[in-house]
This record gives structure tokens, sequence and C-alpha cells, in this order.
């Protein structure tokens, strides 16, 4: 649903309070997540390092260590370490390099930037106890109702179970509308989507727990979503959308 840019901005003010509220109850509870990553400045070409796990490995519910290990230190880290290479075969390429080996290469650069970025959203979102509550809880139920949101979101998973993917909850910086957006092989995104919540479809991220019980990992995924990352997130993007103008 596409809103109005003021009834958006109308929204998060009225939704303010409760984000602060929240804010609050988040700060008073321990916690086992980090805070929120800030944006980071380009690393520049060939020279990105994997960012370390905001929360300790063995404090999920329902995905061990073992699986979240190995999907941050090879899966993601992996990813960082294929960027760095096409990125420098990229910086290496003649003048009057062929087109198939430009466009492969930037192919293949696109791809492993998405994933890194993804990955990077996905283990921020975990670590946390699932409870959701604050000014994106209120759009979400206002948006897609209360419930019926998760349920498209948990859909949107099971529909790519046994395959490759990811599914976002994106903030559109277009139009101001939340959105639940798939990806396939990491290159389809929504265009100005903000991500605010990821969760990786890939086999890769609960086959060690799950083999093929991909509906199982989802509904451990809710349990270990950190939302006052998710909620922080919203609020940047929120920021975002208005300094847009
Ligand atoms: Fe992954």
């Amino acid at each position: 649903m596409s809103i109005h840019r003021r009834d958006l901005l109308v929204k998060g003010a009225a939704g303010g309070a409760a984000l602060l509220a929240a804010g609050a109850a988040a700060s008073a509870a321990p916690r086992t997540h980090s805070p929120a990553a800030r944006p980071r400045p380009p690393a520049g070409p060939g020279k990105h390092v994997p960012v370390p796990l905001p929360f300790k490995a063995s404090s999920l519910t329902g995905i061990s260590e073992r699986m979240i290990k190995s999907h941050h230190d090879k899966n993601y880290a992996g990813a960082v370490k294929n960027l760095n290479a096409v990125e420098n075969d990229l910086a290496d390429l003649k003048p009057g390099a062929p087109g198939y080996l430009v466009a492969g290469l930037r192919e293949r650069e696109l791809l492993f930037a998405n994933s890194v970025v993804l990955h990077e959203h996905y283990f921020g979102n975990l670590g946390g106890r699932g409870k959701r509550t604050g000014a994106l809880d209120q759009r979400l139920g206002a948006d897609f109702g209360a419930s019926a949101w998760e349920a498209a979101f948990h859909a949107s998973g099971a529909a790519l179970g046994g395959g490759s993917g990811w599914v976002v909850l994106a903030f559109s910086l277009h139009d101001g509308s939340l959105r639940i957006a798939q990806s396939i092989n990491h290159t389809q995104a929504l265009a100005l989507g903000a991500p605010l919540l990821v969760l990786d479809m890939y086999e890769h991220a609960y086959a060690i727990d799950y083999g093929a019980d991909h509906a199982s990992y989802i509904d451990a995924f809710f349990e270990n979503i950190a939302w006052e990352i998710v909620e922080e997130r919203y609020h940047r993007a929120h920021r975002a959308f208005a300094a847009l103008g």
C-alpha cells in the first residue's frame, strides 16, 4: 500500500512516543545483541572485511552454534572474499576487454555485493527474543493487519524452501511504503528499498539443524529476531525518506 509522504510523517510522529517507550523498555531489559551497526564508510574495492556476529553464537534459540558459525564463517565470509576478488579483477581489466568478460564480472560483483549486504542485515537482525513492539509494530498492523504481515512473510519464506533466496521486509524510499520482497540469487531487490528485516532462505542457513524442514527454521528465525534492531532500521529509513523530500 502506498501512502502519502505527509501521512507517513504524521504516523511517524504519532508513533514516536511508542518508539521512545519501546526503546526505554529494550534498554532496561538484559540483551544478548550488540547495538545496531552504524553505516560504515566504504572499505574500498578489494578491501572488505567480514563483520563479526553481533551476538554470542551459542545464544540463539533453535539455531545451533555450529549452524550459525558455519553460515557466518563460511558462506558470508566467502561472499566477502569473492567480492574482493571480483573487484580486483575489474580493476585489472585492460582497456578494450571483451564485453562478455566485463558483463560477467559486473554480474558477479552485484551478486556478491548484495550477498554481503543481505547477510550483514540477516545476522544483524538475529540475537533477540522475538518480541515485537514499537512504531514499526503499529505500522505493520495498520498496513497489513496485526498478524497478517507475519503470515505473509512466513509464507514468502516457505515458498523459497528447498530453493534459494531471501525474504526482505523493506521500507521503500520511493513512496514510503512497507513491502515484503523476495530476492532470488541475491540479485533481485526492491529498487530504493531499505532492508528492515531479512530472512536467509538458502539451504546453507538451516540444513545443518533442520534438513529440509524449512518451516521449522522460519519459526526459529522469528523467535530470535532482535526487533529493537529492526525498529532502529525503520526509524533510520523513516528519517532518510523524510530527508530525501
Ligand atoms: Fe546465507
